[in-house]
């Protein structure tokens, strides 16, 4: 039974294509729900208009799945917590608005989460080992930061992307490739058979801790299109180094701007996140490299990696013993400007 005293949050997310819920209790995570969304399949990327849709299908039926594994009622909940943003402003809508009512309806206290600190704050999930201050490479669908962590309240961004963000690149150069969306994990699967130093592909010279990810993407687009022009099933015949040699080039240009902010910073506490957090190829390069520098490493479990709602609760949980919360007149936003 709960206590009076207990912090019991109900954390739901809709930034994307994921709808989930989950409930944390004095920082414990007791459920953990996510519904994905297979129709945006057949159109090899996100549909926004769909996405919202199915968020209004999911939602229920997840928040009741979250708080019945919880075994917690909906009386004993002490605050909602919601994704306000960043992501598609459909999407974010649909959480929003639910939150908002239950809050209402419960007369309890509303949590606005920022879904990219939520990211970072995915290693607190029932886990205190990761010190402050941090270094976070966030690599995700729609963004790819390098993140100074000084608390829960204060990141500050040493470097981002100027164009596209690492899973993109994953996804774009997959989709040239033929493979179904999203072609990040399959292009990992492809790439752990492939020999990455086949093919040699260009990275971005932009300055400081900045990304790049656009050259890529032509470079390897003219690539396969002069290689089909020798060789139609050329594709067909090499996919499994193309994915490696695609994956290596990216993975490279990750370790080496993340080893740049260690020599810049001297922080040598490393942290990574974000859906290509999951990439095998990552996961490796920053536990070998950690082996040779020093540098102490925290790699999310998988689950934590993609979207969901556990990483909004874990936030929603150091807001609320910070007090911060948001008032019904609270909007999504669709872009951080931060
Ligand atoms: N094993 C993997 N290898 C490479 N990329 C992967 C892997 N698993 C997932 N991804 C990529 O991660 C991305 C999804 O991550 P995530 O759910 O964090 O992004 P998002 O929520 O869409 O974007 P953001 O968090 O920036 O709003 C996709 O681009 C997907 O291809
Ligand atoms: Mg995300």
């Amino acid at each position: 039974m709960p206590d009076k005293k207990d912090i019991i949050i109900l954390a739901i997310e809709s930034s994307c294509d994921d709808t989930g819920a989950a409930v944390i209790h004095n920082g414990k995570m007791r459920s953990n729900i996510v519904a994905s969304q297979q129709i945006h399949e057949q159109y090899g990327g996100v549909v926004p208009e769909l996405a919202s849709r199915a968020h209004q299908q999911h939602i229920l039926p997840v928040v009741d799945a979250a708080l019945k594994e919880a075994q917690i009622s909906k009386n004993d909940l002490t605050a909602i917590a919601f994704t306000q943003g960043p992501g598609l402003l459909g999407s974010l809508m649909v959480g929003a608005s639910f939150a908002k009512s239950m809050a209402l309806a419960l007369d309890i206290p509303l949590i606005g989460v920022n879904h990219l600190d939520a990211h970072v704050l995915a290693h607190f999930i029932d886990a205190d080992e990761v010190q402050f201050p941090f270094l976070c490479l966030l690599v995700s669908g729609g963004h790819t930061q390098i993140v100074k962590v000084d608390s829960p309240q204060h990141m500050e961004i040493l470097g981002k992307t100027r164009d596209d963000a690492a899973g993109e690149a994953f996804d774009k150069t997959a989709k040239m490739l033929g493979l179904p969306y999203p072609g990040g994990p399959l292009l990992d699967k492809l790439a752990q058979s492939g020999d990455p130093h086949r093919f040699k592909f260009p990275d971005s010279r932009v300055d400081a801790l900045d990304f790049s990810f656009s050259g890529l993407k032509t470079a390897v687009l003219y690539f396969i299109r002069d290689e089909k022009e020798k060789n139609p099933d050329f594709v067909e015949q090499n996919l499994n180094d193309i994915c490696a040699s695609i994956q290596h080039t990216i993975v490279s240009y990750l370790m080496r701007k993340l080893k740049k902010a260690v020599t810049e910073t001297g922080i040598n506490e490393i942290a990574i996140s974000g859906g290509v957090s999951a990439n095998s190829g990552l996961r490796t390069a920053v536990k070998l490299t950690s082996q040779k520098l020093g540098w102490r490493v925290h790699i999310p479990a998988l689950e934590y990696c993609t979207d969901n709602a556990a990483m909004i609760a874990q936030s929603a949980h150091f807001q609320y013993v910070n007090e911060d919360f948001a008032d019904q007149s609270t909007v999504p936003y669709a872009r951080l400007n931060k």
